[in-house]
């Protein structure tokens, strides 16, 4: 990112930064917000309730659809791109520079959920949208992926002109974030722990992955993994099955597991399983799936 400490308004988790970003956009007459299709159900509600109407807009192996982004006529756009909620999928290099030239375009702007951004299991890092375009993109993160979501404490980068507008919406919204929570997390950043929290954070988690990658290609042959090596869950597809059918057998086999559908606005996809993984270690993941596969 491009950042200057002018530029950053401290919020409670994404969820209030999309918020914020949602009123900021209205009011430069920006009516209509277009949101990946799937993408998390609360997304939905935040961009609604801040009173923006909704325009779907599919996404493929690649990313968002950037040409039917540019078709719907919509002036801005909330998006995930490094780990793409709940597909798993990156938004491939082509789309990110049609992106950028949507965005260069018009008077447009992309809201930017880094999601999942700290957290690759391969690969080198990727840089955040914003700071290709600072000027057009309302960059959101948080820490309730990297440490835990209970702090809710996440983070706005805006462009200047937003600046003023958003403090004020937010000094009326709760007269600022808890300041001991931001003491206390940036005197763990500047001591490096947040660094090495992160790194000692990807390796047990790698490994969860594997091993639930490995059981359901053990398990489950004909299941299409989605995504990249990212994040906490993987989207699992299984073509050809009814998605509710096996969500109720998997609670039934006390497997928790959800399926994509909540999440797709008009889109349709196969039956596809949210499966995660950071909170289970190999073994209880490895006899999740057999047991999983035992019902289907
Ligand atoms: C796509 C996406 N972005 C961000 C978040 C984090 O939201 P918050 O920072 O408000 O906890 C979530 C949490 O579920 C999410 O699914």
């Amino acid at each position: 990112v491009v950042a200057t400490p002018d530029q950053l308004v401290i919020t409670q988790g994404v969820t209030q930064g999309i918020a914020l970003a949602c009123i900021a956009l209205r009011s430069r007459g920006v009516e209509r917000m277009a949101l990946e299709d799937p993408s998390h159900r609360d997304e939905r509600e935040i961009v609604a309730r801040a009173g923006m109407s909704i325009v779907p807009v599919p996404v493929d192996d690649h990313g968002i659809d950037v040409t039917a982004l540019r078709r719907t006529g919509a002036q801005a756009v909330l998006l995930t791109p490094v780990h793409q909620f709940p597909t798993g999928v990156l938004l491939s290099p082509e789309r990110r520079a049609e992106l950028l030239n949507w965005l260069g375009s018009g008077d447009r702007y992309v809201v930017e959920d880094d999601y999942d951004a700290e957290l690759r299991y391969g690969g080198s890092p990727i840089g955040a949208l914003q700071g290709l375009r600072p000027a057009r993109v309302i960059y959101v993160s948080s820490a309730s992926k990297s440490l835990i979501p209970a702090l809710r404490l996440g983070w706005l980068l805006l462009p200047s002109e937003f600046v003023a507008e958003v403090a004020e919406h937010k000094r009326y919204a709760d007269l600022g974030s808890p300041s001991l929570d931001q003491l206390a997390f940036a005197d763990f950043l500047a001591r490096g722990e947040f660094d090495r929290h992160l790194r000692r954070l990807r390796v047990p988690y790698r490994r969860r992955r594997s091993a639930l990658v490995e059981a359901l290609e053990e398990h489950l042959p004909d299941a299409n993994l989605l995504g990249i090596p990212a994040g906490l869950h993987l989207a699992v597809e299984l073509p050809g099955r009814d998605e509710d059918d096996l969500c109720r057998r998997a609670l039934n086999a006390s497997v928790n597991v959800t399926g994509l559908a909540t999440h797709l606005i008009k889109a349709r996809r196969p039956a596809t399983l949210l499966i995660g993984f950071a909170s289970n270690r190999p073994d209880v993941l490895r006899e999740a799936v057999a047991q999983l596969a035992a019902t289907m």
